[in-house]
């Protein structure tokens, strides 16, 4: 029996080859392959789909999350509070713009606990950058509250929620500024390295215009040291592509979760819950087990490949050890770093690769 992988990125392309194809062969005749009418248009697009007014094309996810953080003007010993449990990508935007990220713990749902939020609010905290993590949107209501009550910014990350309503609005519209990957395996996924940044705020997204492009809004007039960061247009014409199917796209991830949620009964599993006037699109269904490594292993020998999102969290990172936030400082987040499995779940899965997953997951003695 086949394996079953973690992603099929073949079968995304397959669901709207011609109309990609068409995109592509338009891009390569056009004789324009930076900051042309693909991006502007992508980005018009794109934030008219967040709900949003201004958005800028980034290189990738980390240099939206980056020159968001460099937008609000960060100056070193800002702090900024960030989840424990997300991608590393979250925390070193904030560090690589000078700040300091300041680790909170998530709820039950892997979003950032707004209590814990309060809890790490100093008379430095600058900021506070939300992950909604797995494509759950956090406790936004909440969180804008806390946000205006202190007078923070607020950033999100939301290189995996792109579509889900938290209430009325979609993520990304919430914050100062929202920032997306369009990484190939993302729900609005590019074929190679993209990012945005959406905000109601055009003075945010002229100054990240500025930043992704040398610091110069206009051609060899530097403001500042940018970087290099732009969605090329062939990315951007893509992307428009997959982002004119989104709905089918999250419905289809909807059902599939669906499935698993009746479909998984083994007791010794936690399933993904979705919080009360939110939308979960689903870029990972995560189950928990006590005996996560073994579980893995028991799929892994059933053809069943998995991944762990992430299993060392950025505080016990290498990279972050300068905090000295120590092991033991953060128990929730360590806690799911152990227990936390993601199970095959991506666009043109089949009803029978999921079978085989729930049979199996059904089937594991913990
Ligand atoms: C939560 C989160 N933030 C940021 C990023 C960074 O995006 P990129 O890989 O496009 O730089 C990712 C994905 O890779 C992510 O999952």
């Amino acid at each position: 029996m086949d394996e079953i992988m973690t992603n099929r990125l073949d079968r995304g392309f397959e669901k709207y080859r011609t109309e990609f194809e068409e995109a592509a062969l338009r891009v390569l005749g056009s004789g324009w392959y930076i900051l042309g009418k693909e991006c502007e248009s992508f980005e018009e697009a794109f934030a008219s789909y967040i709900g949003s007014r201004y958005c800028a094309g980034t290189g990738n996810g980390l240099d939206a999350l980056t020159l968001a953080c460099r937008a609000i003007k960060l100056e070193p010993g800002d702090e900024v509070i960030v989840p424990g449990n997300t991608y590393i990508a979250s925390v070193m935007g904030i560090s690589i713009a000078g700040g300091t990220p300041v680790f909170a713990e998530p709820d039950e749902y892997y979003g950032i606990d707004p209590d814990d939020i309060e809890r790490k609010i100093t008379d430095r905290t600058k900021a506070v950058m939300v992950v909604h993590l797995y494509g759950l949107p956090a406790q936004m209501d909440r969180i804008t509250d806390i946000c205006k009550k202190h007078s923070l910014k607020l950033i999100e990350d939301c290189a995996q929620s792109h579509g889900a309503h938290f209430g009325d609005t979609v993520t990304g519209a919430f914050g100062d500024i929202g920032c997306f990957s369009f990484y190939p395996s993302k729900n609005l996924g590019a074929f190679g390295d993209g990012g945005a940044a959406v905000s109601a705020s055009e003075e945010y997204i002229k100054r990240i215009k500025m930043l992704r492009n040398y610091g110069s809004a206009q051609r060899y007039v530097n403001e500042e040291v940018g970087i290099n960061s732009r969605l090329d247009e062939m990315q951007a014409a893509l992307l428009k592509v997959r982002l004119g199917h989104m709905a089918e796209l999250i419905e289809e991830k909807k059902k599939a979760a669906a499935f698993y949620d009746s479909a998984i009964k083994n007791p010794a599993l936690i399933l993904p819950k979705v919080r009360e006037g939110a939308e979960h699109v689903y870029h990972q269904y995560v189950i928990r087990c006590a005996d996560r490594d073994k579980l893995q292993a028991y799929l892994k020998d059933k053809g069943i490949a998995t991944i762990i999102h992430y299993p060392i969290p950025p505080h016990l990172s290498k990279a972050y050890a300068y905090l000295g936030v120590k092991e033991g400082s953060l128990p929730v987040t360590e806690k799911y770093a152990k227990e936390v499995l993601s199970i095959p779940m991506y666009t043109g899965i089949t009803r029978e690769e999921q079978e085989r997953v729930a049979d199996a997951l059904n089937s594991f003695e913990a």
